[in-house]
């Protein structure tokens, strides 16, 4: 099955920051804290997959059924987006299975293009984290990071995450999850986890939060004013 997805991206005057990249890379914390600094709004666009794939589980459907899913993503609530289990990782592993559905895609897309080129509260731009973001919903970012580190980099920062949250996975668990999800990410054929062609690559591996920050913000400033 091929890619329907709708149109072209939305035009406007904001500036966009597109921050994709796999499970655990850093992207969350990296584009929060871009938004904060250039006073720009921040949309989580993972947050809206894990409300399709949480609400799907607890309908008891199966992420997998492409009727139950786009179902879901059409009637996604406020509510839905609040839900408090959204970032435990079965819900992760929903979205994963959710996200490979074209109509889910397609249902959630004029929502993440609409918020890129009016972000709310009238804020100069905006920045999107999530797998897509600079190949399929905003193409015409003015400025693309894909961000990446090592497999077990990232299983450690997420099982500390999980471990602080009061859940008790294993550390091996954890890195089979995320390589699952990974593979699932990028394998699908619609809008697959890949970096756009004219990303600026940040491998987070070595680096802790304020030094990755520095970095992402020096691309960023090297793009915005050369
Ligand atoms: O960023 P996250 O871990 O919260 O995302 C959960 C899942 O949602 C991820 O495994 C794949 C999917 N996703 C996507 O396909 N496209 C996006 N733009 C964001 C997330």
């Amino acid at each position: 099955m091929s890619a329907e997805l709708p149109s072209a991206p939305v035009s406007s005057s904001a500036v966009v920051i597109a921050v994709d990249g796999p499970v655990a890379a850093g992207k969350g914390t990296l584009a929060r804290r871009l938004a904060a600094l250039y006073g720009y709004a921040y949309l989580d666009t993972g947050a809206l997959y894990r409300a399709v794939g949480a609400k799907v589980l607890r309908e008891g459907g199966d992420p997998g059924n492409p009727v139950a899913a786009a179902a879901a993503a059409a009637g996604l609530t406020d509510a839905d987006l609040k839900a408090p289990e959204l970032r435990s990782e079965p819900v992760g592993l929903a979205a994963s299975k959710v996200a490979a559905i074209p109509a889910v895609r397609a249902a959630l897309l004029d929502y993440q293009r609409r918020y890129a080129a009016t972000p709310p509260g009238g804020q100069p731009g905006a920045v999107l984290d999530g797998r897509d973001i600079g190949t399929v919903v905003c193409p015409e970012a003015a400025v693309k990071l894909f961000i990446t580190a090592r497999d077990e980099v990232r299983a450690t920062r997420r099982h500390k995450e999980l471990i602080d949250k009061g859940e008790n996975p294993t550390y091996d668990q954890v890195l089979a999850d995320l390589r699952r999800r990974d593979a699932q990410d990028q394998a699908r054929e619609t809008a697959p986890l890949k970096p756009a062609g004219d990303a600026h690559l940040l491998d987070t591996s070595d680096l802790d939060i304020e030094a990755a920050v520095q970095a992402a913000q020096d691309i960023v400033a090297a793009v915005l004013q050369p």
